[in-house]
């Protein structure tokens, strides 16, 4: 999605730009650009596609300046072009932004009365000739903003610069991350911290509805009411590792391998060998999870996948009943809520517009109390949530989802342990549990050592259009995020069906030319899972099966099976995992895409 850097310094700042948007690059975009000003020039450069391409035109073309504002865009008003792409300047004033004016329509007509002319599509024009009309009676750029942002429906994060006022950078918040970069005799700004962290390593973040004034030498922060507030600098102690792929040519795949590690992480200090600590989800969970009865889990995407497997493991091991809902659909109807349910958010960024605004939305419904699974520690989930259990995969650059998800799996089933032995779920149960967690990183390590075994069965997808992804109960939603992998990354189109729905529709798609996978641990579906796979094996369809050591299947002409370990049931669906999105990334390989920034796609949709 878009991003935004930032920077205000005694040196030119083109550099510190054009580095922060290749490190915002993983998110999605399609077009970037940057504004400086120097000698009271504004001066601006856009190009379509990557940043790489940016980069070349301020090489071939150079450009200084000591303040500056820079854009990735993801297109949400107006196609993919140099004219729509950030930042939009009216005369003096350069603005970019991340997120929607819903009301820009109105503002348009409003400043098109007034003489202004739109060169674009986009709502953020709106936003430039609006702050350009605001700034002589303002008489501050600082001003002018907050008389702009009270007259925005939608959300927004902003970074505004004036040629009026040559040191100074200012930025706003609502709906959108923007965080403050706290450097010596600099400063930046940013919509994810990521992008400065080859400067500084100190961050303030902004709350919903602050404004900042950032120069070299200072940092005012204002919040909503206009009153100067202090926010507190927090220090990012992670290594930089992240944003290199070190010895892997993609960082999905890199993502991939370091899962062993990320689920020992997710685990370490959260359980003994029997149990699960209490600790591990704060002070005031004990009060909170005494009293749960039901659980709401709302999220999007891969994120979603995750919460429909946690659904099986609340009702089943814990005796405690759940729903599980995309957050897009669940902020706009009324929904009921049972007494002493747990409100539960997923979501890797944490920012993910649809399922914050569900958050927002429950304060009003009656839930006892809101608990997010999260992989980002500041993000605005994890703020605005009673409760947060973190999944501490690292940060995840690959635009399809791969160890954020296999964490939140291994952090729901801590959830649902530490809530299930409050309800239904016996001691030996719990251990039993933990036991297999304890096993999981070492299987891990042993499936992720069958790749090459994968690279051969992922030629056989390079042609096809279609295929099936099949799995029976909590298997299910494993082919669905199987499905949904093979889809974002190589563009075949690929569907998800519980297999007992096979024959009431999408086995008139089944030929020769349809690949069907099927998830198959040994478990007590497993025998009516073979016999819907008879159905496809009758009318020709070339089966890859991803079964459990002694599930019995046999490699023929039409059935490629490919044998995982034996693993404990309650931890097979995250190992199951592993080689699809193994699948999926050779696949995307083998056709030549981009499998990193997959077409059209966003890491982190902070719009709705
Ligand atoms: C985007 C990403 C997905 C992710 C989804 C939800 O679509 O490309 O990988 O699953 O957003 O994001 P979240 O950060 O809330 O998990």
């Amino acid at each position: 999605m878009c991003g935004i850097v930032g920077a205000a310094a005694q040196r030119n700042v083109t550099k510190i730009l054009v580095e922060g948007l290749k490190r915002l690059e993983y998110r999605g975009y399609d077009s970037a650009g940057l504004a400086v000003i120097c000698d009271q020039q504004l001066t601006l450069r856009k190009a379509l596609g990557k940043v790489a391409g940016l980069e070349e035109k301020c090489i071939a073309n150079p450009v200084k300046g000591v303040v500056g504002i820079a854009h990735t865009r993801w297109a949400t008003h107006g196609k993919p072009s140099e004219l729509n792409a950030h930042p939009h300047s009216s005369d003096h004033i350069a603005v970019v932004h991340n997120g929607i004016i819903e009301n820009h329509a109105q503002l348009r007509q409003r400043l098109r009365n007034q003489g202004y002319e739109f060169v674009s599509e986009t709502d953020t024009e709106v936003i430039s000739h609006l702050l350009h009309s605001l700034y002589d009676q303002a008489g501050s750029l600082r001003e002018a903003l907050r008389l702009a942002i009270a007259e925005f429906d939608g959300a927004y994060a902003l970074g505004v610069i004036s040629t009026r006022e040559p040191d100074t950078l200012v930025c706003a918040r609502s709906g959108s991350p923007l965080v403050v970069g706290v450097g010596f005799e600099e400063n930046f700004i940013a919509s994810d911290p990521l992008a400065l962290r080859q400067v500084t390593d100190r961050f303030i973040y902004l709350e919903e509805g602050d404004l900042a004034v950032v120069t070299a030498a200072n940092i005012e922060i204002f919040e909503q009411s206009g009153k100067p507030v202090t926010r507190p600098v927090d220090r990012i102690t992670e290594t930089d590792e992240a944003s290199d792929k070190g010895q892997y040519r993609h960082f999905m795949l890199k993502e991939i391998h370091e899962q062993t590690r990320v689920l020992r992480n997710t685990l370490q200090g959260r359980v003994s060998k029997t149990a699960v600590l209490d600790g591990c989800f704060g002070t005031d969970a004990q009060t909170i999870f005494d009293q749960v009865e039901a659980v709401q889990i709302l999220a999007c995407g891969t994120s979603y996948h995750a919460g429909m497997i946690a659904r099986y493991w609340f009702e089943d091991w814990a005796g405690i009943p759940c729903a599980v809902e995309v957050a897009s659909e669940y902020r706009y109807r009324k929904s009921v809520v049972r007494p002493n349910t747990l409100f539960v958010s997923i979501s890797q960024s944490g920012e993910t517009a649809d399922t914050l605004a569900a958050l927002r939305g429950s304060r009003e419904s009656g839930y006892l109390a809101s608990l997010t699974v999260c992989n980002v520690a500041n993000s605005s989930l994890v703020r605005e949530s009673d409760l947060s259990l973190m999944t501490l995969a690292g940060p995840e650059i690959g635009v399809a989802s791969t160890k954020a998800f296999t964490s939140q799996l291994v952090a729901l089933q801590l959830l649902v342990i530490a809530l299930g032995k409050r309800a239904a779920m016996s001691r030996e149960t719990e251990a039993e549990l933990v036991a297999a967690l304890h096993q999981l990183p070492g299987l891990c390590e042993q499936v992720l050592a069958l790749d090459s075994q994968i690279v051969r069965i992922s030629e056989a997808f390079t042609e096809k259009k279609n295929a099936l992804f099949l799995g029976r109960g909590v298997d299910y939603p494993i082919a669905m995020e199987g499905a949904l992998k093979l889809k974002e990354i190589s563009y075949i189109h690929a569907e998800a069906y519980p297999a007992g729905e096979l024959k009431h529709g999408p086995l008139a798609l089944v030929d020769d030319d349809m690949p069907v996978v099927a998830v198959a641990p040994n478990n007590e579906l497993l025998e009516k899972l073979k016999s819907n796979l008879e159905e496809v094996q009758a009318r020709g369809g070339k089966l890859f099966v991803f079964a459990d050591e002694s599930a019995g299947f046999m490699n023929d002409g039409n059935t490629t099976v490919f044998n995982l370990p034996h693993a404990p049931l309650s931890i097979a669906p995250i190992l199951y995992t592993l080689p699809l999105q193994l699948l999926a990334y050779h696949v995307a390989v083998l056709k030549g895409t981009d499998v990193d920034q997959p077409r059209n796609l966003a890491k982190s949709v902070t719009v709705e």
